[in-house]
């Protein structure tokens, strides 16, 4: 099984590269593609490290090889914020990017499940999902975008706040990831399978530090870009369930999926997945919302729909362009 890395030579690619050498199963091929020529340079770096992980750099031209044979692709591939922008931001860069490699996937390796790091999350998906409609190839069980790092956390924060050790606290987060769409339901928040109590400003806090998360480390750089070392580790924990799973160890995690018909949620919308052989198996309900969460899921509804429709039409107004 390969799994090829876009991306792999930037902020949060070159660490996920190393995680990924580390952890993915052994005998598995890393492939680590970046435009940046520093890339096959990469490679051999990390292919000094001992696991039984086969790792192979390309840059540049070399895109279609990168693809070749891959069963998984993940995209780290795009630009950063810098302090004052918000993820939205980026997309008038990154959209093209992402349609892009895409549609290079759509070419090269038809049948790899894609998951998008890439900022705006919640537009550049439904872009992917666009463009493998317009090529005839969308398979829903096999596009995803990596929420990961909104879970991670939330676990942290939570924990923390509550003197809890973080390896036991679960916290669902769903929605999309920018700002207000980050919606962690904190009236499901568990340590050691019990409920924890949060009283009404905890729950606000915590809420709005969740959402603001991304920032809070955009602001701490202070112009040196965003998460990179934390989006890698929670990108490459996520990859490697999922690579697993398409091996047949099947794994529940949170992702931005294309949500079932009838579940009067937006299109694309982040939720708990149950993961297995083909990818996407099933999306699991979002379970009892409290007074607070359902407001917030209502307020979101139009951001995350708004979201989608800009993916949407730029890949419509780019094929009548052609
Ligand atoms: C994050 O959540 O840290 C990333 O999406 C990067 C960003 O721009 O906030």
């Amino acid at each position: 099984m390969k799994l090829t890395l876009l991306g792999a030579a930037g902020g949060i690619g070159q660490t996920l590269a190393l995680l990924l050498k580390l952890n993915l199963p052994a005998e598995s091929e890393l492939a680590l593609y970046d435009i940046s020529p520093v890339t096959p340079g990469v490679a051999v770096d990390i292919s000094h490290i001992p696991s039984a992980v086969k790792v192979k750099g390309y840059a540049g031209d070399d895109l279609d090889k990168a693809l070749e044979d891959a069963h998984m692709v993940l995209i780290t591939a795009g630009l950063a914020r810098k302090p004052g922008m918000t993820r939205a931001d980026l997309f008038n860069i990154n959209a093209g990017i992402i349609k892009n490699l895409v549609e290079k996937v759509a070419e090269i390796c038809p049948k790899a499940c894609i998951g998008i790091v890439t900022n705006p999350v919640n537009t550049l998906v439904p872009i992917a999902a666009q463009v493998l409609r317009n090529k005839g190839i969308y398979d829903k069980r096999k596009l995803f975008g990596v929420t990961t790092l909104d879970v991670v956390r939330a676990k942290s924060f939570v924990s923390e706040l509550k003197h809890q050790n973080p390896t036991t606290v679960k916290v669902p987060v769903v929605g999309g990831h920018s700002g207000p769409t980050i919606l962690p339901l904190l009236s499901q928040a568990l340590s050691r399978g019990l409920k924890i109590e949060l009283r009404k400003e905890e729950i606000e806090y915590l809420t709005h530090r969740i959402q603001n998360a991304g920032t809070e480390v955009v602001e701490a750089k202070a112009g040196g870009g965003s998460a990179t070392l934390s989006m890698a580790e929670s990108g490459a924990r996520f990859a490697i369930a999922v690579f697993k799973a398409l091996l047949g160890d099947g794994c529940v995690r949170y992702a931005y999926v294309q949500t079932p018909e009838g579940s009067g949620l937006p299109e694309f919308f982040a939720c708990q997945v149950r993961f297995g052989l083909e990818g996407v198996e099933e999306v699991l309900p979002l379970g009892e919302l409290s007074a607070y969460e359902k407001a917030k899921l209502q307020e979101i509804d139009s951001i995350l729909r708004d979201d989608i429709q800009k993916g949407l039409d730029f890949v419509n107004n780019e094929s009548e362009k052609a």
